[in-house]
């Protein structure tokens, strides 16, 4: 199966610690994501919280903490790590998020499905 690429965010949209929301579609499945920088670096995630499979975010493009340490779940609390979306606190503890492939080619994210 070849793989499709799928324009996401420029690399310079988003600021250090900043998160945002995107709906993809994918030969005719929606995909709901999210995309965080931290320290230049670029994660993605599917917007599905492993407790009950429903998104993280109560406020649009708000994915982190007050501290901005961890993604959180607005619905019970969850922590993740940025960096693996491992959860370390809440009712998911030591489930993950589902990362997502992509790659970043000439300042653009594509995600690869
Ligand atoms: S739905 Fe995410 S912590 Fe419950």
């Amino acid at each position: 199966m070849s793989t499709i690429r799928k324009k996401l965010i420029s690399y310079d949209e988003l600021h250090n610690l900043d998160s945002k929301g995107l709906t993809v579609i994918v030969e005719e499945m929606q995909l709901t994501i999210f995309v965080v920088k931290k320290d230049k670096q670029i994660f993605v995630y599917e917007n599905s919280c492993p407790h009950t499979q429903g998104p993280l975010d109560w406020v649009p493009d708000n994915f982190l903490d007050g501290n901005q340490k961890f993604i959180m779940c607005a619905n019970h609390g969850a922590l993740f790590q940025i960096n693996d979306g491992l959860c370390v606190y809440g009712p998911c503890k030591s489930q993950s998020l589902r990362a997502l492939p992509f790659e970043i080619e000439n300042g653009e994210v594509y995600l690869l499905v």
